[in-house]
């Protein structure tokens, strides 16, 4: 079996981040979100796999190199404008031959890994089986309905939902599916759909198998979702304080990495703090990921992803539920007139008191 994973797309959710580097490669709990699914791709015993890629190219080979960090061979699929997820699996037909395959979407996370869906599949051989979870807002997801454990019809965001369990963005197919990918047109919102490529195979009378997953899953395309994703992986840390900490109270599950110094703070975890950073008179609260080369100094925080190379100091109230890009400054100013001073870049979004 080989690994299919999606990077490319626009991320327009996750804007400014994505101006200048892909959504993919957001660190949650100091490691990018792509990074799980290639674990996940290797722990389920898949050794080669496609990385379809759009104008973020270059920083996800970058990262992920010719993939031997992870023990994995990996290619990369360029896709020349995000036109869908079934347009994704068009342009991997020839990577992919006659191989079945897991599609796993580059932004997606899950608890489980993938590895138990791997073996269902090569117990029943399906033609495609699909993950799904139970979801309180149905008509905010892709819905599948089901008869027998079988797919029977796929509806995207339905106003009456007929059923609660949404698509994750995890998928396995036989080569069948390239026949109805090519098939389908596009959808309103002019992207070739992955739901009308499953519908399509449906119809077809092929076997569509659905498998429920009991662990988290969370699509990290916005703040929110990126932010209770680092919540949900930072749960699972624990304690490893190697930097220097003076005259500092760390409580709980907090990681510091060994060349990171730490002065007069209150570290509450779960808290990961990379390397080189300096730290002195912080809060760090609760659900924190700061990443290396990061300087805090008079500030409070909690519940933040601060990425690698930015500065917080001196800030006279508390900074929460905020994800920090890179080489950012925030600083208070004594500068007169006493004013707000900013230089932001397109699409950011600031909350002030
Ligand atoms: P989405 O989050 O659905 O789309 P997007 O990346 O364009 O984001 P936004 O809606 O914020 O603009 O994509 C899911 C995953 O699939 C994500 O990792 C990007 C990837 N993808 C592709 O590789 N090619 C595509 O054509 C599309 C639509 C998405």
């Amino acid at each position: 079996m080989k690994g299919l994973i999606l990077s490319g797309g626009a991320g327009t959710r996750l804007r400014p981040i994505t101006h200048t580097s892909a959504k993919q490669l957001v660190p949650v709990a100091n490691k990018p979100v792509l990074f799980y699914g290639l674990e996940a791709m290797r722990a389920a015993g898949i050794a080669e796999v496609g990385i379809v890629v759009g104008d973020t190219r270059a920083k996800i080979e970058a990262a992920v190199g010719d993939g031997s960090r992870f023990d994995l061979r990996v290619t990369y699929l360029p896709q020349e404008a995000p036109l869908g997820l079934a347009h994704a699996v068009m342009i991997a037909e020839d990577f992919l031959g006659d191989s079945a395959f897991v599609m796993y979407l580059g932004d997606n996370l899950l608890k489980e890994g993938i590895a138990p869906f791997v073996q269902r599949f090569a117990e029943t051989q399906p033609d495609a089986l699909i993950l799904l979870q139970k979801v309180a807002d149905p008509s905010a997801y892709g819905i599948a309905e089901l008869e027998d454990g079988c797919v029977t019809r796929l509806v995207e965001k339905p106003a009456e939902p007929r059923s609660d369990l949404a698509l994750v963005g995890v998928y396995i197919f036989t080569p069948a599916v390239f026949e109805s990918v090519k098939a389908i047109t596009p959808s309103p919102r002019g992207e070739l759909e992955i739901t009308d490529a499953i519908q399509h195979m449906i119809d077809r009378g092929r076997r569509v198998e659905a498998h429920i997953v009991k662990g988290w899953w969370k699509d990290t395309g916005k703040l929110e979702d990126m932010l209770e994703a680092n919540r949900l992986i930072l749960s699972t840390i624990e304690r490893d304080v190697r930097g220097t900490t003076t005259e500092c109270i760390v409580e709980g599950p907090v990681v510091v990495g060994a060349t990171s110094r730490l002065e007069r703070c209150t570290v509450r975890g779960p808290v990961i703090i990379g390397e080189r950073c300096h730290l002195a008179g912080a809060f760090i609260g609760p659900y924190t990921a700061i990443n290396d080369d990061v300087t805090i100094e008079d500030a409070e925080m909690e519940n933040s992803i601060i990425l690698e190379g930015s500065s917080v100091c001196s800030l006279s109230a508390r900074m929460t539920d905020s994800l920090i890009g890179k080489n950012v400054s925030i600083r208070r100013s004594d500068a007169r007139p006493v004013a707000y001073r900013f230089m932001v870049g397109d699409s950011s979004q600031i909350g002030i008191l």
